[in-house]
């Protein structure tokens, strides 16, 4: 192929999680997990019971229709495609010690369908789904037991799908957990927030668990690729003083140190420090401190946005629309859930990451949340949605030039590649994909799937490795 930085083999895809796409929550045996409660995503109030306005209970009813989903990725081109396995299918309370086979039984036939059409699977094993009973009986990853669960269930799917799956995250965005306590690690919020001694015991649980899993995958499945998912956010300086650069080191140091332990295999000093500052001493036992040493193969990351930040209180004011606090960027535009689009920083990530981590990297979520208009052009029903593909176009030339920079990127896989429901507003109508679903907010609507004109996009991207960008 002429002209492209992407090197061949490149994985071009697109990527899912369980409980945004599969709808089925309590079918074959399934158990809640924590989004069946959360029927306003991640800022509104948790219902005591699954609600009816909660559109995660139908998804887009993917369990039901992934054949024809898995046809629609393949007509694109996909040759890799991100979807999560939901904990509560497999154990449905987490605590159990077998597991529920109707729950694999299911992934077999998604991984049959993948298959069938070439796609390499790329599973992440906890995407935001903790079963809803680990939360409420257990207090979630703030417990330790939550580590020996989670270790059943990796082992349970290394060894059932570990000859069919080669790419395998641990947790999604691992390091969201002190910004979304309950989606991210299971974590009941009482009135008044989770102790800050909670928050980082449970940071610390999930980590363990991460490489016991790595290193489980070695045991019973040696040609498993394990890799950490963080979410990038780079963070630029409000103003070229000093103070706002080491505020800027500060923060970064609060996202990177889960690399820092996934690649490295230990915490690092700025880290031990920021402990000792809180007055934090965390349960670390030798065992512990071994399993960290077993680093991963890769690291995937999410990437939708960067941010600023000062060390001036006064200019303090947080930008809208993202998890991780931080400070608006006066020289960016945003989308209309106000996260600032920045091409730039994606290239920024990549070189920061592979400088740092020297570890293959895998862009595993990216795209533009946006409202989109069903039209028919040409007797077809579609979206025009040229702003989509701008987004990704700006964005993946990025790649580009981050590949030319000597960055090693695996694959990208664009984030809800067929419209789901949102993590952080569970709403319908902040659409992602290249494929419409006919479902709105109020939860009405054939659930019939439409290709947008960014999916043609898409198809000609993958068809020429990026030349057509
Ligand atoms: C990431 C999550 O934070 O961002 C996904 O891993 C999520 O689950 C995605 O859907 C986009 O966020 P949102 O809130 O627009 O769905």
């Amino acid at each position: 192929m002429t002209n492209t930085p992407f090197p061949d083999g490149f994985l071009w895809g697109g990527a899912t999680a369980a409980n945004q796409i599969e709808g089925a929550y309590d079918a074959d045996g399934k158990g809640l997990s924590v989004q069946d409660v959360m029927p306003r995503g991640i800022s509104g109030p948790r219902s005591e019971t699954p609600t009816a306005d909660n559109l995660k209970l139908v998804g887009i009813d993917h369990y039901h229709r992934y054949a024809e989903d898995i046809a629609l990725f393949a007509e694109m081109g996909f040759g890799v495609y991100r979807f999560s396995i939901a904990w509560s299918r497999i154990f449905p309370k987490g605590d159990e010690t077998e597991p529920n086979e109707a729950g694999l039984a299911f992934y077999e036939r998604i991984l049959d369908e993948l298959e069938k059409h070439g796609i390499e699977p790329l599973v992440t094993i906890s995407h935001y789904e903790t079963p809803l009973h680990l939360a409420e009986q257990y207090g979630g990853w703030t417990n330790r037991e939550l580590i020996g669960f989670y270790e059943r269930y990796a082992r349970t799917l290394f060894e059932r799908f570990g000859s069919r799956v080669k790419y395998w995250l641990t947790f999604n965005e691992i390091n969201s957990l002190l910004h979304a306590p309950f989606m991210s690690g299971g974590i009941p919020i009482p009135e008044g927030g989770v102790p800050e001694q909670q928050l980082y015991q449970a940071m610390h649980h999930e980590l363990v668990a991460s490489a016991r899993a790595t290193r489980i995958a070695r045991e019973v499945a040696p040609e498993a690729k394990v890799g950490c998912m963080v979410l990038s956010m780079p963070i630029y300086p409000l103003t070229p003083s000093p103070d706002d650069a080491v505020a800027v080191m500060e923060a970064d140091h609060g996202n990177l140190v889960y690399g820092d332990v996934h690649t490295r295999g230990a915490y690092p000093g700025y880290f031990l420090r920021t402990l000792r500052e809180k007055g934090i001493e965390l349960d670390i036992t030798d065992q512990d401190r071994d399993d960290l040493t077993h680093t991963v193969d890769f690291v995937s990351f999410s990437y939708y946005m960067s941010i600023a930040e000062t060390a001036d209180p006064a200019k303090k004011v947080a930008g809208e629309g993202n998890i991780m606090g931080g400070v608006s960027n006066p020289t960016l535009e945003a989308s209309e859930w106000g996260w600032q689009i920045d091409p730039v920083g994606l290239r920024l990530v990549l070189n920061q990451f592979w400088d740092r981590w020297q570890k293959p990297l895998f862009i595993v979520e990216n795209g533009l949340g946006a409202r989109d208009q069903l039209v028919e052009v040409d007797g077809e029903k579609t979206v025009v949605d040229d702003y989509r593909i701008a987004y990704l176009n700006d964005h993946l030339v990025q790649v580009g030039e981050a590949i030319e920079d000597g960055v090693e990127v695996l694959g990208y896989t664009s984030w809800g590649c067929i419209d789901i429901v949102s993590a952080s507003t569970a709403q319908l109508s902040k659409r992602y994909g290249f494929i419409y679903v006919d479902r709105g907010d109020d939860g009405t609507g054939s659930l019939d799937r439409y290709r947008k004109k960014s999916f043609g996009w898409y198809a000609d991207v993958i068809r020429s490795n990026g030349a057509s960008l």
